[in-house]
C-alpha cells in the first residue's frame, strides 16, 4: 500500500504539514509505504487550458508536475493537505489540482478510479465551517474522478506549531491514517 501526501502550504513546518505527517505516521504504523511532497518546493505552473493533453494524453508543460503524475497514479491513497486561504485552497494546491486535467480522461483517468483520498486542512478561524468550500471543492473533484474521499480533518490553527501542539488534532490525524489500514487500489492487486 502506497500513500502520498501532497501539501499545499508554503510553510513546510506549518500546520498542514504537521497534520499530513501525522496521518502518514498513522498509516505508516500499519505498514504502508509513505511519501510526502511539499508542492511549494516544486515548480508547478498553472494550467494553460491549451487542451494539448486532450489530443496527446500528455501535458505540454515540462515542469515538476511531470514527476508528480506517476506519483499520483502509483499511490493507492492520496493525502491532500492545504491551508485555508480566503475560504479556498492555497495557490500551490490549486495549480496542482488544475494540472490533473491532463489525467482526468483516457487511460490515466482509469488509473485514478478506485483510489482513496483524505483531506487535511488548517485555518486560523475558530468557526468549524471555515473549510466548507475547500472540502466541497475536493468532494466534487474527487467524485468526478472516481476517487473516494474517506476522511476529512479540519483544524483551527494559526501559527506554525499550533496544530502540532493540539493533542486532539494530532490524535485525530493519526487515527485517520490508521483507518486507511491495508487499503490497496483494486487495479494494482
Ligand atoms: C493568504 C492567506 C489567506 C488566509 N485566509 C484564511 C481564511 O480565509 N480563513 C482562515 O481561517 N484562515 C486564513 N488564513 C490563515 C491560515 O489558514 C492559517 O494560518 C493556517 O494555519 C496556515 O496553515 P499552514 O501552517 O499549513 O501554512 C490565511 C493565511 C494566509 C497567509
Amino acid at each position: 500500500m502506497r500513500v502520498t501526501a501532497f501539501c499545499g502550504s508554503p510553510r513546510v513546518n506549518g500546520n498542514t504539514r504537521a497534520l499530513a505527517d501525522e496521518v502518514l505516521r498513522g498509516v505508516g504504523s500499519e505498514g504502508a509505504e509513505c511519501h510526502v511532497v511539499d508542492l511549494c518546493r516544486l515548480n508547478i505552473a498553472p494550467c494553460r487550458a491549451c487542451s494539448s493533453c486532450r489530443r496527446t494524453g500528455e501535458c505540454i508543460q515540462k515542469d515538476d508536475m511531470q514527476s508528480l503524475y506517476p506519483e499520483l497514479l502509483e499511490s493507492d491513497v492520496l493525502v491532500l493537505g492545504t491551508p485555508v486561504y480566503f475560504w479556498g485552497v492555497s495557490a500551490q494546491m490549486k495549480a496542482f489540482i488544475d494540472r490533473w486535467y491532463a489525467i482526468a480522461e483516457g487511460d490515466a483517468a482509469e488509473k485514478l478510479r478506485g483510489k482513496k483520498a483524505v483531506v487535511v486542512t488548517a485555518y486560523a478561524d475558530t468557526d468549524p465551517d471555515t473549510p466548507e468550500h475547500v472540502v466541497g471543492m475536493f468532494r466534487r473533484a474527487l467524485d468526478y474522478l472516481g476517487i473516494e474521499l474517506v476522511g476529512v480533518l479540519g483544524v483551527s490553527a494559526s501559527d506554525p506549531g499550533d496544530a502540532a501542539s493540539n493533542a486532539q488534532a494530532m490524535q485525530e490525524a493519526f487515527s485517520l491514517g490508521q483507518a486507511l489500514r491495508g487499503y490497496r487500489q483494486p487495479m494494482w492487486e
